[in-house]
């Protein structure tokens, strides 16, 4: 199926590795131009390559903190007028006893989970409801809809950051401008594969035993982790021409955890 998108601009914040990349590399594969960011130079410059070289389409490496207004300033001043814009964040920290987290912690997640997103948003939507074409897809948490202790701070401020994107996703539609959330439970990705690496470590286990263990304890249905891949592929569905009559959906790419009827 062609998603109607070939020659579009694309930020993709965060798109060196994990959910970010699989959507730049899907983006990419339908004829997308792409300004990718990420913190650390050798593996964005790495992936970008191994982007445009499979695809043939422009990627634009910007390394950049996005959470930072330094850094988002050079990532849209690389692209001024995206068409479609992705947003990830920096993975929040997992965190203890709800009691321990002080106000502090509470700002400075905000900064890089709410406003720091909102902003890109803002830098964008008028732009493309000028132009009468816009995907905005933000790549959030399953935690933002099922809660659990250990994911607070991910998923109380990207509860927070959905209901603001659906509330705009409303007011935009209209123009063309579509704004969608996908909310990933598990997944292979760079981080994850560190968290688990570190895991099996303590544990004296392999990667695999523990992602296993992790999909039997939580009974995941799918039985395992998604594929980053998959994953960019629904990403770039969203963003596609066929995407037009999808508004403000929060759509939880999580291989069943949190099924219920509706
Ligand atoms: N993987 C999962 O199973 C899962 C589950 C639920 C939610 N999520 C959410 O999905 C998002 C992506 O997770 P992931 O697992 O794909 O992460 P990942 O594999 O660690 O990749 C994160 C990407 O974002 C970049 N990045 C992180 N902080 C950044 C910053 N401040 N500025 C610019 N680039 C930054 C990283 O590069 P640098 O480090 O070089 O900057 C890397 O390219 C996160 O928000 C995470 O909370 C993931």
């Amino acid at each position: 199926m062609d998603l109607g998108i070939r020659g579009r601009k694309a930020i993709v914040n965060g798109g060196s590795a994990g959910l970010g990349r699989g959507s730049a590399l899907a983006l990419a594969r339908e004829g997308v131009d792409l300004v990718v960011s990420a913190r650390g130079e050798e593996r964005l410059q790495e992936t970008c390559r191994e982007i445009a070289r499979e695809t043939g389409v422009t990627v634009t490496p910007v390394v950049a903190d996005h959470s930072s207004v330094e850094g988002r300033a050079r990532i849209l001043a690389a692209c001024p007028n995206p068409d479609i814009l992705v947003l990830t964040c920096s993975p929040p920290p997992v965190t203890g006893d709800f009691r321990a987290i002080e106000p502090q912690d509470w700002y400075d997640n905000l900064a890089v989970t709410l406003v720091s997103p909102v902003e890109f948003v803002r830098a964008t939507v008028d732009g493309m409801v000028a132009r009468g074409f816009g995907r905005i897809v933000n790549i959030g948490t399953g935690a933002a809809k099922f809660p659990t202790e250990i994911r607070i701070l991910s998923g109380a401020p990207r509860a927070a950051l959905n209901n603001y994107l659906v509330a705009l996703a409303k007011k935009v539609a209209r123009h063309n401008v579509v704004i969608n959330n996908l909310l990933p439970g598990m997944h292979h990705t760079a981080g994850i594969l560190e968290g688990f690496n570190e895991r099996a470590r303590v544990n004296g286990t392999s990667y695999d035993e523990e992602v296993t263990r992790f999909a039997k304890d939580w009974r995941i249905p799918a039985g395992g982790f998604g594929d980053a891949e998959d994953f960019g592929a629904f990403c770039a569905l969203l963003c596609s021409q066929q995407a037009r009559y999808v508004i403000g959906q929060s759509l939880v790419v999580d291989g069943g955890i949190g099924n219920a009827t509706f």
